[in-house]
């Protein structure tokens, strides 16, 4: 090897190391901020969407959806595009795709790999769950509120939690109104199966679950 070619593969080991990027991360193109349906005529074709085709998102698709449901609207103060009760920003969201089970890092615009194991079919109990290109899970990480792993979590503590979910739920219906994509948000969530299969910790519960998709016409 020579020294141009090493000194540039030290350079991308010291970037990489830098920005906590791995190989198996899915770095997403900058969100599209701009455009779309105006938002009157978005409210209008707000809609749940059971039927799919399994034609995947493009990846600028999925930044903006991503971008729209919980990213950074406001990087000065790290705050988001839904609110969050007492700006905890509890909320995780999770995406599940063929390729794997991936978590949403708003700042970084990446999706951090948490396995490459296809879990799409744990994400609900509804049949159209297992095809659809993307399963996005809500997971509330009560760590940030205080609770350690095997504490007690009550359900009247999740109350914010769900309320939280439900601003980023409603984001994600505007925005596939408005990019001709289709969603349904899902409470049938198996969730005992399933935190097992993210690999979450006791301290970390999951909310609901949301398909997005093409939709068949
Ligand atoms: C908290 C919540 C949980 C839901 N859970 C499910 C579900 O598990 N499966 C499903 O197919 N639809 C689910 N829905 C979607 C509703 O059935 C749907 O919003 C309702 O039928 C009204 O239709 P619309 O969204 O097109 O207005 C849920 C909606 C909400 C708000």
């Amino acid at each position: 090897m020579n020294n141009k070619l090493f000194s540039l593969l030290i350079l991308s080991i010291f970037i990489a190391g830098l920005t906590n990027v791995r190989s198996q991360d899915i770095t997403l193109p900058v969100p599209d901020k701009t455009g779309g349906k105006p938002l009157m005529q978005a409210l209008n074709e707000r809609q749940t969407t059971r039927t799919f085709t399994q034609e995947n998102l493009t990846l600028q698709q999925l930044s903006d959806l991503l971008w729209a449901a919980w990213g950074i609207n406001r990087p000065e103060e790290k705050k988001r595009t839904a609110p969050s009760a007492r700006n905890f920003q509890e909320i995780d969201v999770y995406v599940a795709l063929p390729s794997g089970l991936y978590l949403y890092d708003a700042a970084g615009i990446i999706l951090k790999q948490v396995h490459n194991k296809d879990i799409r079919a744990l994400c609900g109990t509804q049949p159209f769950v297992a095809t659809a290109p993307l399963n996005i899970v809500y997971v509330a990480d009560m760590g940030k509120l205080g609770k350690k792993e095997g504490d007690e979590i009550k359900d009247s503590e999740l109350f914010w939690s769900y309320a939280n979910t439900g601003f980023i739920a409603q984001n994600v219906y505007l925005y596939c109104a408005s990019a001709n994509l289709g969603c349904v948000i899902r409470g049938m969530v198996p969730k005992d199966k399933l935190a097992p299969e993210m690999g979450l910790k006791s301290n970390q519960v999951i909310i609901l679950s949301q398909t997005v998709g093409v939709p068949v016409k």
